[in-house]
């Protein structure tokens, strides 16, 4: 559904952008016409999406190879970013990983790689575009994801760090909000297809349990979440700032409970038979 926002002549920063939900929000600010710039670990990623948004109708598309983790690579990675197209109008910071694991079965690095990339990641990246982005004006949308309220078995260390990434939303929007810049979190559900979906329902069964308990019925796609990225930083949301926002099929609503049992039963078989 083509939604007509108008995003020439600004510029849109993503952040892990160049896979799955993250990369479908770049391709849509370039369907309206924006500048565009990815990040990621992986230049070849980066190069295919680059291209990809040029055939999107980007007025210009770029990208930048680091890792989140690497402080001094985020803010070389962004100033080159700034360089080439000016101040940020929008900036989406969605760079993550995740795994299921029992917190018994995961070692303390495993646990800390997730907080690193996620939560750490996020305080690199908005630091780094702080002197970067455009006053008044700008918008900043962080990708959370339902761990971050809701319990789920196998999730403790992407709970505590998409947790932390909402606070992190939630405070700069005090700190920056008298500067004009504009702070919010997006939640999406079950988003189909990505990485992250797959990882979560390795299994045609639990895909279809996960799908049964999603209030609208079906599953998202990356498009869900882009439309709410493009209203996010658009001038239509010029007074919303600090919310943390579910594009998820109203799957909140039902809780954790099942799924997160499900997830932990199957940890723990995994573990019994080894
Ligand atoms: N279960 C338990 N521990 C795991 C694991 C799993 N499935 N996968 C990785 N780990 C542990 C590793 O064993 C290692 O711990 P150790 O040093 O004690 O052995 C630690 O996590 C780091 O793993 P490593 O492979 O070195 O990390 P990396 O930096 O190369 O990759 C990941 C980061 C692990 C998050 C990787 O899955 C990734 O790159 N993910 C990005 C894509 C993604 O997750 N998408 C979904 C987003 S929702
Ligand atoms: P994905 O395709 O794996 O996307 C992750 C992106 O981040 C990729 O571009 C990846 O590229 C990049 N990345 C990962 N680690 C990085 C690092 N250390 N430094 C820099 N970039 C890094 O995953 P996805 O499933 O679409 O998830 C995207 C976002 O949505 C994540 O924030 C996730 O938590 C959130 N989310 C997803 C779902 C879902 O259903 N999929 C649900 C809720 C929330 P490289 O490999 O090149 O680094």
């Amino acid at each position: 559904m083509a939604i007509g926002f108008d995003f020439r002549d600004r510029t849109v920063v993503v952040i892990g952008g160049t896979s799955g939900i993250n990369r479908g929000i770049a391709e849509a600010f370039a369907a309206d016409g924006a500048k565009v710039a990815v990040a990621s670990r992986s230049q070849d990623k980066v190069d295919d999406t680059v291209a990809a948004l040029t055939e999107q109708g980007a007025a210009r598309a770029m990208g930048t190879a680091f890792d989140v983790r690497d402080a001094e690579a985020v803010a070389a990675g962004l100033a080159g970013i700034h360089d080439a197209l000016g101040d940020f109008d929008v900036l989406i910071s969605g760079a993550a990983g995740n795994f299921p694991a029992l917190t018994s079965e995961m070692s303390v690095n495993a646990f800390r790689t997730v907080i690193e990339i996620d939560l750490v990641g996020t305080v690199h990246v908005m630091k780094a575009s702080y002197p970067f982005l455009k006053r008044p004006g700008a918008s900043i949308i962080n990708i959370s994801a339902p761990q971050a309220y809701l319990p789920y078995e196998g999730q403790a260390h992407v709970c505590a760090a998409k947790a932390g990434v909402d606070q992190i939303t939630r405070t700069l929007s005090l700190e920056w909000g008298g500067e004009g810049i504009r702070v919010n979190s997006v939640v999406p559900g079950f988003i189909d297809g990505t990485e992250g979906a797959k990882r979560l329902a390795p299994t045609e069964e639990i895909r279809q349990e996960i799908l049964s308990g999603v209030p609208l019925g079906r599953m998202g796609v990356p498009q869900d979440v882009a439309n709410m990225c493009l209203f996010l930083g658009s001038d239509m949301a010029s007074y919303v700032s600090g919310c943390v926002i579910n594009v998820d099929g109203a799957v909140y609503q039902r809780g954790s409970g099942h799924l997160g049992q499900k997830m932990g039963d199957m940890l723990r078989a995994m573990t019994a038979s080894r």
